[in-house]
C-alpha cells in the first residue's frame, strides 16, 4: 500500500473544519488542520503536505493570500478553495491565479471526493513525469567523456585541438579505453557536429560484406543486389566516418580505402559513375599498427594517410586518479537506470577499484559499476558487491604513486603535486615544504594547469 496522501484543511469554523477532518479520514487521507490562514501557511512551511483545501475567509491571512504564499513556497502542491455562497467571484479570480478548483459550501462529498482524487492524481503524474526526466538527464550524460588525470586532461586537450581540422586521426589504446568515445567526442566537437556520426567495425564483416556496406552498390553488382545501396561512406556525406578494428582490414580493402581517403572519391560496386565525397574519417585499432606495418601485415601508405593525427587512449591503470571519477558517474548513471538510491562507494571499496589492474579498463569498471548497482543492498557498494577478483585486490597502499617507466617529467611533476596536495588537503605551503620547492611555485604551476584544462572542463562530469 502507498502511503496516503496528507492533506491540508484551513478553515476558521470549528465546526466545519472536523466535519471535514472527519470524512476525508474516513476516506483514507491523512489529515492536518489549521484553523487560520497563518497556521496553515507554517503547516505547509514544514512539509510533507501533497494538497490544500482551504477556506477563502479567513482571519490572519485570507485564502487567496494562502494561495499565493503556496505557489511561491511549494508550487506543486495544490490548492482547492471552500467558498461559501456569495464569493464565488473572488473564487473565479482565484482560479485565474492558480487553485486547482473551488469547491461552495456546503460541500458535497462525492464532488470532494472527484476533486481530491484528480488533483492527487495530477500531482503524482507531475511527480512521476519529472523523476523521468531526473533519470533521462542522467542517461543523456552517458555520452560525456569523464576523466580527471593529467593524462586524460592531456588527451581531450588534443581531442579539442583536432576536432576543426579535416584531418584523419587515428586513435589507438586497449580494449576498453573509450576509442569509440573519442572519436564520438572529436565529431561533436568538429564543424561537421550536425552531420552525421557513421561507425564500421572493420572486423565484424567477411571481406566483400564489408565493401559493399562501405561502397555501396547498383542492383545486379552481385548475385542478391536486387536495389542499390548507398554505402556509409556516402552515409557519412558531411560528417564523420568511424573505421573501428581498422587494423583487420583485408590487403583487398585498403587500396580501395586509401583511395577515398585521397581523392575524395568512390564507385559504388558496380557502378561506373563516380560519386565524390566530404568524409572526414577516424580510425581506431587496439592493435599496434606500426607493427603491423613493419611486419608487412597492412600497407604504410594508408597507414600514414590514416595516422596524420594519433591520439593514445591510455589504459586505466596508468591513469588511476580517473577510476574514482569514473565510477562514481557510473553509479549515477546505472542508478537511475535501474531506479536505485545509492549514495557512493564505502571507502573500502574504493579502495579496491582504484587498486586493481582494469585489464578490460574503462569497459570493465563500468560492468562492475553496473553488477554493484544491482547487488548492493545498503546505500553504498560496499566490498561484497564486487568481484572476488577485485574485492581480493591489494589495495593500493596510502601515499604511493605509481608511475610508468617512460612518463614525461612534466606528467610526473603534475601528478605528484596534486597527489601531495590531496595527501595535505589542499595545504599548499606544506606540499611545497613536503617537495622542496616554494609555495609560490606550487601555486603558479596549479594556475598555469587550470588554464590549460579549462577547455576540457565541460567534458568532466560534476563532481
Ligand atoms: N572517459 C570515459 N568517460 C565515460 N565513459 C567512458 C570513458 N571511456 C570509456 N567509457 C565507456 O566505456 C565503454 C567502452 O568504451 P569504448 O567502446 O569507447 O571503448 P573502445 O576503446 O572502443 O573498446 P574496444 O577496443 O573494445 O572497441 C563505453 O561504454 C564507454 O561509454
Ligand atoms: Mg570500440
Amino acid at each position: 500500500m502507498p502511503d496516503p496522501a496528507t492533506l491540508l484543511v484551513a478553515d476558521d469554523d470549528p465546526g466545519l473544519r472536523e466535519s471535514l477532518e472527519r470524512t476525508l479520514t474516513r476516506e483514507g487521507y491523512r489529515v492536518v488542520v489549521a484553523s487560520d490562514g497563518r497556521a496553515a501557511l507554517e503547516r505547509l512551511q514544514a512539509g510533507g503536505v501533497d494538497l490544500v483545501l482551504t477556506d477563502l475567509k479567513m482571519p490572519a491571512l485570507s485564502g487567496i493570500e494562502l494561495l499565493h504564499a503556496a505557489k511561491a513556497i511549494a508550487p506543486d502542491v495544490d490548492v482547492i478553495l471552500l467558498t461559501a455562497f456569495g464569493t464565488i467571484e473572488e473564487a473565479v479570480k482565484a482560479m485565474k491565479d492558480g487553485a486547482y478548483d473551488f469547491l461552495t459550501k456546503p460541500v458535497q462529498r462525492a464532488q470532494l471526493q472527484r476533486v481530491i482524487r484528480s488533483a492527487l492524481e495530477r500531482r503524482q503524474l507531475i511527480q512521476q513525469n519529472r523523476a523521468l526526466q531526473q533519470r533521462l538527464d542522467a542517461l543523456l550524460r552517458q555520452g560525456a567523456v569523464i576523466g580527471a588525470s593529467p593524462a586524460f586532461r592531456r588527451m581531450m586537450t588534443l581531442v579539442e585541438q583536432v576536432a576543426d581540422s579535416s584531418a584523419t586521426v587515428l586513435v589507438q589504446g586497449e580494449s576498453g579505453t573509450g576509442k569509440e568515445l573519442v572519436a564520438r567526442a572529436i565529431h561533436e566537437r568538429s564543424a561537421r557536429r550536425n552531420g552525421p556520426f557513421v561507425a564500421v567495425n572493420c572486423a565484424a564483416l567477411p571481406e566483400t560484406l564489408l565493401e559493399s556496406e562501405l561502397f555501396g552498390y547498383e542492383r545486379g553488382a552481385f548475385t542478391g543486389a536486387a536495389g542499390r545501396k548507398e554505402g556509409r561512406f556516402e552515409l557519412a556525406d558531411g560528417g564523420t566516418l568511424f573505421l573501428d578494428e581498422v587494423a583487420d582490414l583485408s590487403a583487398v580493402t585498403q587500396p580501395k580505402i586509401l583511395r577515398v581517403l585521397q581523392e575524395g572519391e568512390l564507385e559504388r560496386l558496380g557502378a561506373t559513375k563516380t560519386i565524390r565525397v566530404d568524409v572526414r574519417v577516424v580510425a581506431a585499432t587496439n592493435q599496434d599498427l606500426a607493427q603491423m606495418v613493419r611486419d608487412k601485415r597492412f600497407r604504410e601508405d594508408l597507414y600514414y594517410r590514416l595516422n596524420v593525427i594519433t591520439i593514445n587512449v591510455p589504459p586505466l591503470r596508468e591513469r588511476r586518479e580517473d577510476i574514482r571519477v569514473l565510477a562514481e558517474h557510473f553509479l549515477r548513471v546505472y542508478a537511475a537506470k535501474n531506479n536505485r538510491h545509492l549514495d557512493g562507494f564505502a571507502d573500502e571499496a574504493l579502495g579496491r577499484l582504484e587498486g586493481y589492474s582494469w585489464p578490460g579498463n574503462v569497459r570493465e569498471l563500468e560492468n562492475v559499476v553496473e553488477r554493484g548497482v544491482v547487488l548492493a543492498r545498503g546505500v553504498q557498494i560496499d566490498l561484497p558487491d564486487l568481484p572476488e577478483e577485485i574485492a581480493g585486490a591489494t589495495p593500493l597502499p596510502e601515499g604511493v604513486l605509481t608511475v610508468r617507466i617512460g612518463t614525461p617529467l612534466a606528467e610526473i611533476e603534475q601528478r605528484l603535486l596534486e597527489a601531495t596536495l590531496r595527501a595535505t588537503r589542499g595545504n599548499k605551503t606544506l606540499t611545497a615544504r613536503l617537495l622542496g620547492i616554494d609555495p609560490r611555485t606550487v601555486a603558479r604551476k596549479l594556475e598555469r594547469w587550470d588554464e590549460t584544462a579549462e577547455q576540457g572542463e565541460d567534458d568532466r562530469a560534476p563532481a
